[in-house]
């Protein structure tokens, strides 16, 4: 049996489809399982990271499970809800782990960098025994669709560092790599660190969009200071598909700021997708034309 957490979210919820068409036994963990629609095959499992004794009956009879936190930086002193997940795999004796994890992980010493090692060493530990495989991805495509409420009411979209470049991925991909490292164990012990196939700024792939969706949407640009209190808690106003808000602590919100002004590896293009798959990484035009539907019409 295969566990995906976040089985609701961009990359759960790719993967929970394929393993299901693939015929593999697989569970889906939620906090709503009555609310949310699996495909046939699928079981849906109620768990909440925040609740750590609601991950046993999740947990119970699995041997690979796909691991991933909504939980935001900074909003706890250490990536709770990692732990308790990671802690319930190894009570389950679950053999095979996939982490989703981040790119921006990085060495540095600042609290979104000792967040995320904590979050993987609690994969990573030998002393867990996992066969573990860490995925490391950049921007995801799918941050596209926080455009969607602005482009209801009109064309102009306001979008922070507008002409900061990315290699954004499309979740699809992520899941895909997680099922075969899930499903083939071939990826023990591997840090996959990911992106898509081109570099791109939110500004050009809004016009991708744009010219999917047939509108001519503008970008409005936010200033740095307007940004910074976007990102800021408690009153960020973003959410997780999920519907969970989010936001970060002041010395998190500086962390971001410091690695989007100085630069990071965001924009660089890694062959690791077509390496694994034996296909090219899928392009931001073809993610849009998947998720068109997403974004409403004119
Ligand atoms: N977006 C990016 O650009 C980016 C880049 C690199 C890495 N990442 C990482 O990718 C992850 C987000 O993945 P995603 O986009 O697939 O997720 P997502 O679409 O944002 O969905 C969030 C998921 O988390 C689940 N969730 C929320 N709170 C939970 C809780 N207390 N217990 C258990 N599950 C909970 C939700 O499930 P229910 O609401 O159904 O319970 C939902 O399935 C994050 O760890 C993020 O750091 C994102």
């Amino acid at each position: 049996m295969i566990l995906v957490t976040g089985a609701t979210g961009h990359v759960g919820s790719e993967l929970v489809r394929r393993l299901a068409a693939a015929g593999e036994p697989v569970r889906a963990m939620t906090r709503r399982p009555a609310k949310a629609r699996f495909p046939v095959g699928a079981e849906a499992v109620y768990g909440d990271a925040a609740d750590p004794e609601s991950l046993a009956a999740a947990f119970a009879g699995v041997d690979g499970a796909f691991l991933m936190s909504a939980q935001a930086v900074g909003t706890a002193p250490e990536p709770t809800h990692d732990l308790a997940l990671a802690a319930a795999a190894e009570r389950a004796g679950v053999r095979r782990v996939v982490k989703l994890s981040t790119l921006d992980g990085g060495t540095d010493d600042d609290p979104i960098a000792r967040w995320q090692r904590t979050a993987e060493a609690a994969v990573t530990d030998p002393a867990r025994g996992f066969a573990w495989t860490l995925l490391r991805p950049g921007r995801f495509m799918s941050n596209a669709l926080q455009w969607a409420g602005q482009l209801r009411a009109g064309d102009e979209v306001a979008i922070p560092f507008a002409d900061r470049p990315a290699a954004s991925i499309d979740p699809a991909d992520l899941a895909e790599i997680a099922a075969l490292a899930l499903t083939t164990g071939e990826h023990a012990g591997v840090v996959h660190e990911l992106s898509g196939p081109q570099s791109l700024t939110p500004t050009e792939e809004l016009a991708v969009l744009g010219e999917i969706l047939g509108r001519d949407l503008r970008v409005r640009s936010v200033p740095v200071e307007a940004a910074r209190a976007g990102m800021s808690l408690p009153h960020s106003g973003l959410r997780s598909s999920g519907g969970t808000p989010i936001g970060f602590p002041p010395e998190v919100v500086d962390a971001i700021m410091r690695r989007t002004l100085d630069g990071d590896r965001g924009s660089e293009v890694l062959p690791t997708v077509e390496k694994v798959l034996g296909r090219p990484a899928r392009t931001f035009a073809q993610w849009a034309r998947a998720h068109a539907e997403e974004f409403p019409r004119p």
